[in-house]
């Protein structure tokens, strides 16, 4: 509870960098979610925004709030995204995709000028990676990938519902959550796995956050790169 009050408090800290006119991406999740119902109350007020979704939950969400969307089809440029994060380290390298929407969102983030993360203290690390790195996968290879990515060190599991099933992304993926550890080299493992046939797309966001907004209690740390 704490956490989400935390949640709440970085979202709104965000609500500065949206400007009207703008195009925005929304990110996805819980703090994100705070931050489209708090973007939504700007905009039942008169703010004029266009929104991005980076899920489908997201745009449903934003959608029952009066937030009027777009799409990439119809704009390439996106002013600003708010988005969540699972892990942020001291460079704003960042672990995405617990809530299994990092592809979109990392697709969002690269068309964005400025990428602003909201996120509750307990996200701050030192290294990341003790929250396991999340890989979206095509079906068809994902026991390969699997085995590949379980040669470069990490513990691989595939991510389940709670019924057992395979989860299944906006994109009808799969995703394997990989346990490295410390990952001492973000960019060198981006590299590797970006370099995986059948691999989509994985959560470690490297050189695209601008913006870190930390609630720590009631207070708000905000770190630039
Ligand atoms: C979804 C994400 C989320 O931003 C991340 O999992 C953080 O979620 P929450 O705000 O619920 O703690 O990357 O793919």
């Amino acid at each position: 509870m704490a956490n989400d009050l935390e949640k709440e408090a970085a979202a709104r800290a965000s609500l500065r960098f949206v400007k009207d006119g703008q195009v925005v991406g929304l990110g996805t999740g819980s703090t994100a979610g705070h931050f489209i119902r708090l973007l939504g109350e700007k905009v039942k007020n008169g703010l004029r925004i266009r929104g991005i979704p980076t899920s489908d939950r997201s745009g449903e969400l934003a959608l029952s709030l009066g937030i009027p969307l777009t799409t990439l089809d119809e704009c390439q440029e996106i002013d600003v995204t708010v988005d969540g994060a699972d892990e942020v380290d001291p460079k704003l390298r960042l672990i995405k995709g617990g809530g299994g929407a990092m592809l979109r969102e990392k697709i969002v983030a690269s068309a964005t000028r400025q990428l602003v993360i909201v996120a509750d203290s307990s996200k701050q690390v030192p290294v990341l990676g003790k929250f396991p790195l999340p890989v979206e996968v095509i079906q068809f290879a994902r026991a390969l990938v699997a085995k590949r990515i379980a040669a470069l060190g990490a513990e691989v599991r595939l991510r389940l519902e709670a019924d057992g099933r395979p989860f299944v992304t906006d994109e009808n993926h799969h995703i394997l959550d990989c346990h490295f550890g410390k990952i001492l080299d973000a960019e060198g493992l981006s590299r590797k796995l970006n370099d995986m046939p059948g691999l989509v797309e994985h959560g470690l966001f490297v050189g695209m956050a601008s913006t870190v907004l930390f609630a720590r209690g009631s207070e708000i740390v905000e770190l630039h790169r």
